[in-house]
């Protein structure tokens, strides 16, 4: 089988890395793909908002799989588009990326289908969230509807922080993503990431990741897409993963079954471990981003083979994955100046170095240069993964492929798997 992988980040290297590995998997094409990518697949030039253009490519390079990496397409309808013309494809219809692309939707889904989450408001202009803001009081959580890179939430600790995210979000800030909002109850405890595939009707346990979204160390600074991860988070245990399944994830698959929207893909839920169990924080629809690198360092099923049952509604006929039971870590090297405008074109050179102790470097904004040199192109660059028995030996591997690395541009944080690594030294 011919697959087609799209997407250019960390995310789709990883994906890139063990779909290639699979026995179903003939030729792997990638969309726009990066120098990582090209490791393992074709990189190809498609323009994913021209559905005509990837069906086409797809009819001509008798695409058995396309695998949507990021959440874009998904919102856009590709999915859609692709299944209307007889392509298998992992990734969820438009009606039902509205779980990412719809933060509004999902609460009212939440409601309807009795899920735990946090109270909530729909808002579509100022005075109406101002209204909001006055009865949750502070701390309270402003988020655009709509995708927003990343940066349409606001937690806001002050009521003139949450007055002024309201009003940047109707100022238009967001574009069309910020016509609507909703304010929430603030939820308090510690975030983990939970993972499921799904077709719809079958739904089977992927793995669970913890991220760090901040850009400084001790988890201060701005917002980022995420500078580390690692997976299994402990904190979310057999119990607590039992509860999501059945108070969060069968819900909501059958809810949208039910309702005529069938979900089929990956549920990337972010919960709330607060004191009253495990509430919705948020559904993307597709792989996080580095979360998906750590998991996929851990996979010992075969990928593709999961990806198209869950393609072709038939995840019930498949062995539910299985992992190492080895920790996975991620340190993300990032662009000086990121979240911010990030320093590009700086020379990245070791990566051999790097990856001699197993470790294994994703690319996630790499390019090559004229001479064949690799080069920074991003605010993400580089996630340098490790495995090990546990959080402090897969953190050390890590840091020393880190330090392997000479990559004067980039910079990364020195703690992550902190909290974990501090639970392991207390045990
Ligand atoms: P999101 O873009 O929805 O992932 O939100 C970004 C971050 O905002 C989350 O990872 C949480 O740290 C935080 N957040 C979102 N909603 C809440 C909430 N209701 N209570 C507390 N923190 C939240
Ligand atoms: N790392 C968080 C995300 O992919 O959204």
């Amino acid at each position: 089988m011919n697959i087609l992988l799209l997407g250019s980040g960390g995310r789709e290297h990883a994906l890139a890395w063990k779909l290639a590995q699979s026995s179903l998997c003939e030729k792997l094409y990638a969309a726009p793909g990066n120098p990582g990518v090209a490791q393992h697949a074709e990189c190809v030039a498609l323009d994913v908002t021209d559905h005509g253009a990837v069906i086409a490519f797809c009819d001509a390079r008798a695409i058995g799989l396309v695998v949507v990496g990021p959440e874009a397409p998904l919102v856009d309808g590709l999915a859609d588009s692709l299944r209307g013309a007889g392509v298998p494809v992992f990734g969820p219809s438009k009606a039902a990326a509205q779980l990412e692309g719809s933060k509004g939707f999902t609460k009212d889904l939440c409601a309807r289908a009795n899920i735990p989450t946090g109270g909530y408001e729909r808002v579509s202009s100022e005075a109406a969230a101002m209204a909001a803001l006055a009865k949750f009081g502070a701390p309270v959580v402003i988020k655009a509807d709509g995708l927003a890179a990343g940066k349409g939430v606001t937690v806001a600790m002050t009521m003139a922080e949450a007055e002024a995210a309201v009003q940047d979000i109707f100022a238009g800030r967001f574009g069309e993503a910020g016509a609507e909002a909703v304010i929430e109850e603030f939820l308090e405890g510690e975030e983990a990431s939970f993972f499921a595939l799904t077709d719809g009707a079958t739904i089977l346990a992927f793995a669970s990741a913890q991220d760090h979204k901040r850009v400084g160390e001790g988890d201060t600074g701005p917002n980022t897409g995420g500078m580390g991860a690692y997976s299994p988070a402990r904190v979310l245990t057999p119990e607590l993963e039992a509860e999501a399944m059945t108070r969060i994830i069968a819900p909501t698959v059958k809810t949208l079954a039910d309702e005529g929207m069938p979900y089929s893909g990956v549920l990337f839920l972010g919960l709330m471990l607060t004191k009253t169990g495990p509430q919705l924080i948020e559904y993307n629809a597709r792989f996080g981003d580095p979360e998906c690198q750590v998991m996929l360092m851990r996979l010992e099923s075969d990928l593709a083979e999961l990806l198209l049952a869950c393609a072709e509604n038939r995840l019930g006929s498949v062995q539910p994955p299985k992992f190492s039971p080895d920790v996975a870590l991620t340190v993300v090297m990032a662009g000086e100046g990121y979240p911010g405008e990030p320093k590009k074109g700086g020379l990245i050179q070791g990566l051999a170095e790097a990856e001699a102790g197993g470790a294994k470097v994703f690319h996630a904004g790499t390019k090559l240069g004229d001479d064949g040199a690799l080069l920074a192109n991003g605010g993400r660059v580089l996630n340098v993964t490790a495995r090990g028995a546990s959080v402090s030996e897969a953190q050390t591997k890590a840091y020393a492929a880190v330090d392997a690395l000479t990559a004067p541009d980039l910079f990364c944080r020195r703690d992550i798997g902190w909290r974990e690594v501090a639970r392991e030294h207390e045990a």
